[in-house]
């Protein structure tokens, strides 16, 4: 894996695709253990676009039935979280007196999953779970509960399986970090 330029800026090799299909790997076995035999459809909800790899691979290792369901949210701005979540795309189903898992690529100050949990239970979802591939636990200082975390990443700006910077970097099978 090489060194990289998106943009203005220069990136590297982070995480290797086989580690992150290890890590999807965990998180399905958890999912499994704990819906498997609930007899619950729970609602799988892809954040668009970041999320839209992570949502793919970890579906295709989950073992009980599940809808799927997706919205667009945007926070960031560059390299920057701009700490407003707005909502570029709505719901494309309905979670009332559902359990949704919410299908995360990243959690960085939790603005984004805060504000999300507050809305799936304000339209009426019954059980709202947070299941993000990475978490940043430097800058997550949010009271919310993660309920399935994958990998625990350093504070640093990365692209890649899903992440963009600028809206590049998505189809990267790897992830790249910074290079300052
Ligand atoms: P939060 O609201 O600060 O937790 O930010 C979450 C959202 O910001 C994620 O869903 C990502 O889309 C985006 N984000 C956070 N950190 C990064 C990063 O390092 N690279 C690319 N996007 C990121
Ligand atoms: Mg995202």
């Amino acid at each position: 894996m090489d060194r990289i330029k998106i943009h203005d800026k220069y990136f590297k090799p982070l995480i290797t695709n086989s580690q992150i299909e290890g890590v999807i790997d965990s998180v399905a076995d958890e999912l499994n253990a704990d819906f498997g035999s609930s007899g619950d459809i729970p609602m799988l909800l892809c954040v668009l676009n970041g999320a839209i790899m992570f949502t793919a691979e970890l579906m295709k290792r989950l073992t009980f039935p599940l809808e799927l369901v997706s919205m667009k949210l945007s926070s960031y701005a560059g390299t920057q979280s701009t700490g407003k979540v707005l909502e570029v795309m709505g719901l494309t189903g309905d979670v009332e007196g559902r359990s949704v898992i919410i299908c995360e690529d990243i959690v960085d100050t939790g603005g984004t999953i805060m504000a999300l949990k507050e809305m799936l239970l304000a339209k009426g979802a019954r059980e709202v779970k947070i299941c993000t591939m990475l978490l940043k636990p430097e800058v997550y200082a949010k009271p919310l509960k993660i309920d399935y975390v994958g990998m625990r990443i350093p504070n640093d700006f990365i692209v890649g399986f899903g992440l963009d910077y600028d809206e590049l970097g998505r189809n990267l099978k790897d992830i790249y970090v910074l290079d300052k």
